[in-house]
């Protein structure tokens, strides 16, 4: 009689899901501001460096198969690099940002015109949002960051827009200050239903928010504080690849466990603005008619 053993889940073969990002390339990148605690305008940035480590993700998300596309980068606006916070986008309906500080808010118009520009159905925001920094796609439902940028009141209207449920977050250590900064989702699509892998940093929620993490996500990653602190948990999957920070070894190890490929890229410089990978990564699902 032949027996079945059953392969560990952590063994499981990760599918990858061909993705499209946005991205911005960092030819006005430099700190002259400080809106986190990553920013000090007094240190010196180097913008050739900050040019060619963003060149390295982009060439390696290309070489995966992954498209990207790119919007035009703005003087005077250093931080539209990190295009996470340039929108929402599920099935061609986008939601632009509308940001909390004033330094940012010159970006607002060029990523609505980029999405109108190209078919999306575009939904101007009502309230405050910082877009995909805060609003994470898990499965059927929307994970939604709150506490220092995006405001309750977009959690609301982004319930209403997309017609899904949204579970909010809320975050209390300002240098995670944005979801994206504290929590990764894994795998971008799932089959209906299932849970997706998630990996996040446990201290940087509140205990209310910790206790909805484990119900609904009973098998996540929980990331240990010194991968979290280097920016470990901003990073993006295709379900196979994970793109992380090479200073994140911890959790490179634990997703290599779960069976998920790391591929390590270094963007320190753009750490000086307080992004990593993800926050150079808009998800553009469904494209523009
Ligand atoms: N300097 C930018 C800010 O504070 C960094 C944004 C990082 N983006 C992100 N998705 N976490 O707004």
């Amino acid at each position: 009689m032949s027996e079945t053993i059953e392969a560990p889940a952590e063994q499981a073969e990760r599918t990858q899901q061909p993705r499209t990002y946005l991205m911005c390339r960092p030819e006005h990148f430099t700190v002259s501001y400080s809106i986190n605690p990553w920013m000090h305008p007094d240190d010196p940035t180097d913008t050739q460096r900050a040019v060619s480590q963003w060149q390295k993700l982009y060439d390696a998300y290309r070489a995966l198969g992954h498209k990207i596309e790119l919007i035009e980068p703005q003087p005077g606006l250093p931080d539209m690099v990190y295009t996470a916070n340039g929108g929402f986008v599920i099935d061609g309906i986008a939601y632009p940002p509308k940001f909390r500080h004033a330094e940012r808010q010159g970006e607002e118009t060029f990523f609505t015109e980029w999405f109108r520009d190209r078919g999306y159905e575009v939904v101007e925001p009502k309230t405050t949002n910082e877009g995909e920094g805060d609003f994470l796609l898990a499965g059927e439902v929307i994970l939604a960051g709150r506490g220092f940028r995006s405001s309750d009141e977009s959690h609301r209207e982004l319930a209403d827009i997309f017609g899904r449920e949204v579970v909010s977050l809320t975050l209390v250590d300002p240098r995670f200050y944005h979801l994206d900064t504290a929590l990764s989702v894994l795998d971008p699509v799932v089959a209906p239903g299932a849970e997706p892998t998630i990996a996040y940093l446990p201290g940087a929620f509140d205990e209310a928010s910790r206790r909805i993490l484990a119900e609904r996500f009973p098998s996540a990653i929980r990331v240990a504080d010194a991968d979290g602190s280097v920016f470990g948990l901003n990073s993006a999957s295709d379900g196979r690849n994970v793109f992380i920070s090479p200073r994140a070894t911890g959790f490179e190890a634990q997703l290599a466990e779960r069976g998920y490929t790391p591929v390590t890229i270094d963007l320190s410089e753009l750490l000086l603005g307080g992004g990593g990978i993800k926050c150079c990564t808009l998800e553009l699902r469904g494209a523009g008619a």
